[in-house]
């Protein structure tokens, strides 16, 4: 089994990819999109979403992170993808799953899905384009509205030389809203030879064990799940070995937070620090109870200063053995 982090635009920078992977039990990791559209962009576009291409594009901890691509055009798909695999990037990926009205409305993302053929087109002219021994892999939802086209839009890719599909198991139409439809990828995985990796509301080990044998899939991608809950991948691993694993406790996860923010300090205008840091408590206050305390302790505070404090304050809690941490 490979465990895949899912790209999600808006979260899942260089910095969340250096520290989920850091945590252990990803393969792989794909960057936010670099939206396509007629131009060739320069080199600093591709550096600024996958800063790993100057490392071999390798995470800190050595996985490796593909550049992901989203456009309707061919040629120009093709001429990026070039450009990223010159640049170092060990693989490419392609976004046909974005459900976002403006990236439909200028021909991007999950639109495409009613249209296999253009599909097939755009990844066979990134295969072409692309030296053979970097990977080119297309990520899909079911369909747009319905579907009807999905195993059309499976077979296209598939034809076009892809190598490997990941498969949101919704249409567009199902948003994500639950359930994930695990089953209807096994429908893929009967049709085609291509390796196919289940997508879609796996949240814990148990979650995973039933998205392989319902999807038939031994790879999975894990979105949202290893955000709430950053122990998610290799929990997984070591349920799939048979071995034991010690879930992070709230502390680790803490101390683990307060780099983040560190780290946002440093890459961003100090007005915006906090929120990267607010938006990940966002998710880890699924999981963690904690989360939720914290995350009412900081959300009015923009100045950076008073969010240190207020996590250093969180984490002297914890240290005193106070389990139950205050609002500040
Ligand atoms: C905030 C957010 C941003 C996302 N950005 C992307 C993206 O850039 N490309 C993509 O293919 N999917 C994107 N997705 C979809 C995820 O990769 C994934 O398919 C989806 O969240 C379902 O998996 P999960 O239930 O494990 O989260 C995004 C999802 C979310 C919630």
């Amino acid at each position: 089994m490979r465990l895949i982090l899912a790209p999600m635009e808006g979260v899942i920078d260089a910095t969340m990819r250096a520290i989920l992977t850091e945590l252990g039990g990803i393969d792989r990791c794909v960057t936010e999109f670099v939206r396509v559209n007629q131009l060739l962009l320069p080199p600093r576009v591709f550096r600024r979403l996958c800063p790993e291409l100057d490392s071999a594009g390798r995470t800190p901890s050595g996985v490796p992170v593909y550049v992901q691509l989203l456009g309707g055009h061919p040629a120009p798909m093709a001429d990026n993808a070039a450009r990223c695999a010159e640049l170092g990037a060990p693989g490419i990926d392609l976004n046909f799953g974005c459900p976002a009205k403006t990236v439909n409305k200028s021909d991007g993302g999950a639109i495409l899905l009613r249209e296999p053929e253009r599909v097939g087109a755009i990844v066979a002219a990134v295969r072409r384009a692309v030296p053979s021994a970097i990977p080119v892999t297309a990520k899909i939802r079911l369909g747009f509205e319905d579907r009807s086209q999905f195993l059309d839009n499976v077979l296209a890719i598939a034809a076009a030389g892809a190598d490997e599909l990941a498969i949101h198991a919704r249409t567009r139409r199902d948003g994500y809203q639950p359930p994930a439809w695990w089953d209807e990828i096994a429908r893929a995985v009967a049709e085609v030879s291509l390796p196919i990796v289940a997508n879609g509301e796996i949240w814990s080990p148990e979650d995973a064990r039933r998205c392989q044998l319902a999807s038939h899939c031994q790879d999975l991608m894990l979105g949202r799940g290893a955000l709430c809950r950053p122990d998610l991948p290799r929990l997984v691993q070591a349920d799939r070995d048979g071995a034991p694993a010690q879930p992070l406790a709230w502390r680790e996860i803490a101390v683990i937070l307060q780099y983040f923010f560190q780290r946002k300090r440093a890459e961003c205008e100090p007005r915006h620090c906090a929120g990267p840091v607010k938006q990940w408590l966002g998710y880890l206050r699924h999981h963690y109870p904690e989360a939720a305390q914290l995350f009412a302790a900081i959300k009015r505070l923009t100045d950076p200063v008073a969010v240190s404090a207020a996590l250093d304050a969180h984490l002297a809690l914890l240290d005193r053995g106070q389990d139950q941490p205050a609002a500040a």
